[in-house]
């Protein structure tokens, strides 16, 4: 495995969309690997392709919570519900965290690792990071969707346990 650059803002790729996977090749499950490396490394909790200048829509997600690592190809939202406004974080945007508005259920619908589709309801946080990644996937960040954007110490977010995705 390898661990990628990360690429920050304001480059132009984070508001590109990503383009379509056709098929799971073993370079694109060394792709989804080597996302995961760079997320760990990093301290994140969600890294999207076009983060580290891959314009294809896969993204990870492991968000501590002892259930291990997402792998998601091609997700989409089917339906979410319970809009809430919570913390979001990004890791090409260092140090600033904005309240933004997430469902707080969603049913997803992504490829895995073999290729097959499959669909599953998620909540919460973890329904979060997902939207999260999902918007990178689509160009967007969550600067363009919060309703108060802020700035914090990385010691003091540490403190208060808040992550990046
Ligand atoms: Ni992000």
């Amino acid at each position: 495995m390898a661990v990628y650059e990360i690429v920050k803002f304001p480059n132009p790729v984070l508001t590109t969309p990503a383009k379509p996977v056709t098929k799971v090749t073993s370079n694109l499950l060394k792709v989804l690997d080597n996302l995961f490396e760079t997320m760990k490394f990093a301290g994140g909790i969600g890294l999207a392709g076009p983060q580290v200048n891959i314009l294809r829509r896969v993204a990870v997600v492991d968000v501590e919570d002892g259930r291990g690592r997402l792998d998601m190809i091609n997700p989409v939202i089917l339906e979410g519900r319970d809009e809430e406004i919570g913390p979001d974080g990004c890791l090409s945007i260092p140090g600033l965290y904005g309240d933004t508005p997430r469902f707080k259920w969603i049913r997803v619908q992504m490829w895995d690792r073999e290729g097959n589709v499959v669909e599953f309801v998620e909540t919460d946080f973890r329904a979060r990071c997902i939207q999260h990644e999902i918007d990178h996937l689509d160009g967007i960040l969550f600067t363009s969707k919060a309703v108060r954007l802020y700035r914090e110490e990385a010691r003091e977010v540490a403190t208060r346990n808040r992550k990046n995705l």
